[in-house]
């Protein structure tokens, strides 16, 4: 199959806190503006426009991410230097820990708008 997932819209209080954020905790090149969007492209080509919503409620969006182990390793490293919440459940009961799904590592963590980010070094076993 030739399809790609090759952009999406992040819906965010802050569109520039937002790409910042993420840009900044995942160690990406900085957000390029594009019409009204800040977008992040991450290693599979995919872009995540960051957009100001503009009033609308935004509903909580899970974006979740394959990364090797050295790269958890920095990631996770700033998470825990800005000091944010993280958990080892999507539904965060588990603060302050990591799971071991699949024999990797994961964790999940809030981006400034509230989406649900989350790293992994071992895809789920489907
Ligand atoms: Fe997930």
């Amino acid at each position: 199959m030739a399809i790609k997932l090759n952009h999406t819209i992040v819906h965010s209080l802050d569109q520039r806190a937002a790409a910042e954020f993420f840009a900044g905790v995942f160690g990406l090149a900085a957000a390029v503006p594009f019409g009204p969007f800040l977008g992040v492209q991450v290693g599979n080509e995919v872009t995540l426009d960051f957009l100001d919503a503009d009033g609308m409620e935004i509903q909580m969006q899970h974006y979740a991410f394959l990364v090797s182990e050295p790269e958890f390793d920095q990631i996770f490293g700033r998470v825990k230097a800005r000091g944010l919440k993280y958990w080892a459940d999507p539904g965060r009961s588990q603060e302050g820990s990591i799971n071991h799904h699949f024999g990797g590592r994961g964790v999940y963590f809030q981006d400034p708008s509230g989406h649900l980010l989350e790293i992994i070094t071992q895809p789920y076993a489907k």
